[in-house]
């Protein structure tokens, strides 16, 4: 099986993430991905939550915060500003507040409240995750390819409908201490059907954003999930203990690239004993790879002369992942 093939076989397969450790190279085969796809005439949007703006990086484009930007014919790129988001996300709950009881002026406590809940990490991640909910409902592109954070967190982002229970419970709590305070109450009285129903339509809109996602992340049918490792005994060890989780979130896995191969006929050459001996070892950690993993095993890439940035370089990684690019 060749990755090439994976993507021809399984049109369908529009959600595309590579998982793996820190520093192995996600954002490398995001790139290389999104080049490929976008070479043969697909419309694609790379994208991530990652505040180190590494899509930045490898394309050489301040990107951070500024919507989809286009990289290239049909290539677009998109590095999703939490704090932006989180911004926006209360000014959003203050207007929902206004509307909803008619208030010139949110109350302090309110506004408080607000600060508050702002600073809690699961706010800022349901920022994030709702943000990557409007990005994948939005249908706009062919491909859609996440450039995913280190495994820890990735895990988190699978298990991410529990954060959204958090936030439901959130807002059923911030309606108690709404109608807990006085002033406000009496408005609550006048106003409460209205109330209930805009209240029961979030929770609906919730639930359903909390569906599509989580639905599409673990639709094999949707989705193509490939863990990224390098011929090393620590990154051999981890990703068979992430495999073995994301297998318990039922994330559908379509296969193993190995990256940072030295190649291997380096051997025939004159090469100092230090690189015969990485070789030497090299060869053993891949084929304890071929040997755990088997055909889910879709490519090895080399390691390059030097790191992954720009266009030309994204390329020749692209080359080596999917072959010729004509
Ligand atoms: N095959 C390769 N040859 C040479 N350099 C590579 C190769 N693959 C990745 N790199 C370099 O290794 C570094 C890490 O790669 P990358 O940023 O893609 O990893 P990552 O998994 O996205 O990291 P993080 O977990 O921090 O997001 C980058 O500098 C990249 O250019
Ligand atoms: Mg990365």
């Amino acid at each position: 099986m060749s990755l090439a093939r994976i993507f021809e076989e399984n049109p369908n397969r529009r959600y595309i993430m590579f998982g793996g450790k820190g520093g192995l190279g996600k954002t490398t085969f995001s790139a290389a991905t999104a080049y490929y796809l976008a070479k043969k005439g697909h419309r694609v949007l790379v994208f991530s939550v990652d505040p180190q703006a590494s899509l930045s990086d490898i394309f050489e484009q301040d990107i951070f915060g500024k919507g989809a930007v286009e990289i290239m014919e049909n290539l677009y790129a998109q590095e999703i500003d939490a704090d932006q988001h989180i911004k926006e996300y209360q000014e959003e709950i203050r207007q929902k507040i206004f509307d909803m009881y008619g208030l010139d002026e949110i109350p302090e406590e309110i506004e408080s409240y607000i600060q508050a809940a702002a600073a809690e990490p699961a706010m800022e991640e349901s920022a994030i995750f709702d943000q990557v909910v409007d990005i994948v409902v939005s249908a706009e592109y062919d491909y859609y390819i996440y450039d995913l954070v280190p495994l820890g967190h990735a895990l988190y982002y699978l298990s991410m409908a529990s954060v959204y229970d958090e936030w439901i419970d959130k807002i059923t709590k911030l309606r108690q201490e709404m109608s807990e305070y006085s002033q406000v109450a009496a408005v609550i009285k006048r106003e409460e059907e209205t109330e209930e129903d805009m209240i029961l339509k979030e929770l609906l809109d919730i639930k359903y954003r909390i569906n599509t996602s989580s639905g599409i992340l673990t639709d094999s049918e949707k989705t193509a999930f490939f863990f990224v490792i390098i011929p090393e005994e620590m990154a051999l060890l981890d990703t068979q203990k992430a495999a073995g989780l994301f297998a318990k979130y039922d994330v559908p896995l379509s296969g193993y690239v190995v990256n940072r191969v030295i190649p291997p006929d380096l051997a025939q050459k004159n090469i100092p004993d230090y690189l015969r001996n990485r070789l030497e070892m090299q060869e053993g950690y891949l084929d304890r790879i071929d040997r755990t993993f088997g055909n889910q095993v879709m490519a090895r890439i080399p390691e390059f002369e030097r790191d992954i940035t720009g266009l030309p370089m994204i390329e020749k990684v692209a080359e080596a992942m999917f072959g010729r690019i004509s």
